[in-house]
């Protein structure tokens, strides 16, 4: 997969029916603030909701106390009024005993004087307590002024035992104007009545009014703070479950997740916190993925070119058996030549000195002239017996090679050529191994046997040997030999004779190579390199 086919989560799912306040929980998580200050504006909010109620609670039952000292205030004066009125008529009783019964008169009208001190506290504590009706209680004091002349009258006759005038006074003054109280107390019972029933309907309206504004409050408090609890807790829930979804993915190894929420606070930087690793695990799996295709190329590469060495070596292999097989057959041939040769040679000459050595004894002492003879003619066929020994050794190992070094030898072996040849040694050669000298030896050999037979008429040869550092750093042998005859295609001729055969064999016996570098019409160079392990 691409790295820039990144692929974002579903959206997450909120509760039914709540979809319209997502643009609102969207809002919230886009304030920047904190996760710590938007949960503790939502508990301040849900704090302010329940000062608020407090205050409410307080305003009610001030406003509830108030009615109720209303109402309180209505009692009383019903009461007050209540008690005036049964102080006036108490004085009117009073009065009546104490004219029926002169004799106990002073305990009445004391009785009487009792019920005035009553009815003039009661009057002086509505009076203050209602100062805004005070011209209704002043009429009332005027009355009840008149009253107490009246009764003071009475109360003179009384006590000058004049009870029938103190009768006609209580009759025509005291008792009407005890009416005329009795008819006010009436009236202020009437009004603190009033005042008690407008109370108690205040009571009830401010009851009724402050219950609604309660359960109204409480109920809107609720709904507020449901909603805040709701937008703040989506407002943390969205992200942290996209991201969930988000992580089960990289999980299960698709790093193209990234996470897009619009918060601007701690869930926002999880979030591209998240996106990053995400991103940089998909690099990681991209390289290793990467690597391992390398590897994977550089195993078979490695894998084919082990097999191509294998069959490399497998090809070596099969050449050194045949090339032993070519040494063994070669050393073999080798033999048999040598034996030929002492055979038809040596041998011959050998078994004819024993018969002219017997005859020459024979003839000694009949003919010694003929045995002279003979004599002389056997130190000829030892000089040719002596020669053909040494032609036999010269086919094995040249002496010249063995005594005076390689140089030497080629340059005797130039001058029994047929053909011109030229010798340059590179530098001072010295001396070297035995095997290295004679493989070099016998290949220039060939070589040259080779331009004398294949070159043509009137070809020129040169045969260079020198030394140098091979590849390897080690010191080689270097030798080419060149003509300028008529050349040949390598590739072309028929492998008809063994010389260039045995030439790569004798060489790659002791590590060397050899090269030839032919073209028709052109000449043609072999060139050879042996290593010689730093002796020489
Ligand atoms: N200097 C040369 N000039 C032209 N042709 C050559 C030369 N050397 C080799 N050739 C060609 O390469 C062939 C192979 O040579 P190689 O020495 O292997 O065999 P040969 O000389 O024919 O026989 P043998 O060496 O066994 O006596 C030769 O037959 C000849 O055609
Ligand atoms: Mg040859």
């Amino acid at each position: 997969m691409a790295r820039d086919q990144v692929v974002t989560p579903a959206e997450p799912n909120m509760p039914r029916f709540t979809g319209w306040l997502r643009p609102v929980v969207d809002a919230v998580a886009r304030v920047k603030a904190g996760v710590h200050r938007k949960l503790l504006f939502g508990f301040l909010i849900g704090a302010l909701l329940l000062v608020a109620m407090g205050l409410l609670s307080l305003l009610v039952i001030r406003q509830m106390d108030d009615r109720m000292i209303e109402l309180d205030d209505a009692q009383a004066k019903a009461g007050r009024a209540q008690e005036m009125l049964y102080a006036v008529t108490a004085q009117s009783h009073y009065r009546a005993m104490a004219l029926l019964l002169p004799d106990d008169a002073a305990k009445y009208n004391g009785q009487v004087e009792d019920a005035k001190a009553t009815f003039a506290q009661l009057l002086d504590e509505l009076h203050r307590a209602e100062p805004a009706s005070a011209t209704f209680y002043e009429n009332v004091r005027t009355v009840n002024e008149d009253y107490r002349q009246s009764g003071e009258r009475v109360v003179a006759f009384i006590n000058q035992g004049r009870i029938e005038e103190a009768k006609g006074v209580h009759l025509a003054e005291e008792h009407p104007t005890s009416h005329k109280l009795e008819k006010s107390m009436r009236a202020l019972m009437a009004t603190a009545q009033e005042d008690m029933a407008g109370a108690q309907a205040d009571f009830r309206s401010a009851r009724d009014l402050f219950t609604g504004m309660v359960i109204s409050f409480s109920a809107a408090s609720v709904i507020v703070a449901l909603l805040l609890g709701f937008v703040l807790s989506w407002a943390f829930i969205l992200p942290v479950r996209k991201m969930e979804r988000a992580l089960a993915d990289i999980t299960a190894g698709n790093f193209d997740q990234r996470v897009d929420v619009p918060n601007r606070d701690e869930f926002g930087g999880l979030a591209r916190g998240l996106n990053s690793t995400s991103e940089r695990l998909a690099t990681l799996f991209d390289d290793q993925r990467r690597l391992a295709t390398q590897l994977g190329e550089t195993n078979l590469q490695l894998d084919s070119a082990l097999q191509e060495s294998l069959r490399e070596l497998q090809r070596r292999a099969e050449e050194l058996q045949a090339s032993r097989a070519r040494v063994v057959a070669a050393a073999d041939a080798e033999r048999r030549r040598i034996e030929r040769n002492l055979h038809d040679g040596a041998q011959q000459h050998l078994v004819a000195l024993a018969v002219t050595v017997r005859l020459a004894q024979q003839l000694a002492a009949t003919d010694p002239d003929r045995a002279r003879d003979l004599l002389e003619q056997l130190g000829h066929d030892i000089q040719d017996a002596v020669q053909a020994m040494r032609d036999v050794a010269h086919g094995i190992y040249p002496p010249v090679l063995m005594d005076r070094g390689l140089v030497a030898a080629l340059e005797s072996a130039a001058t029994r050529a047929p053909l011109l040849v030229e010798v340059v040694a590179n530098g001072n050669m010295g001396r070297y191994p035995q095997e290295v000298e004679a493989a070099i030896y016998f290949c220039c050999v060939e070589a040259l046997q080779n331009a004398s037979k294949h070159a043509g008429e009137g070809a020129v040869a040169s045969v260079t040997i020198g030394r140098d550092v091979g590849g390897d750093g080690r010191e080689v042998v270097t030798f080419s030999v060149t003509d300028d005859g008529a050349g040949f295609d390598p590739a072309e001729t028929a492998a008809g004779g063994h010389g260039f055969v045995n030439m790569s064999d004798r060489l790659g016996a002791i590590g060397g190579t050899v090269e030839v570098d032919s073209e028709a019409g052109r000449g043609t160079r072999v060139s050879g390199t042996v290593p010689i392990d730093g002796q020489g």
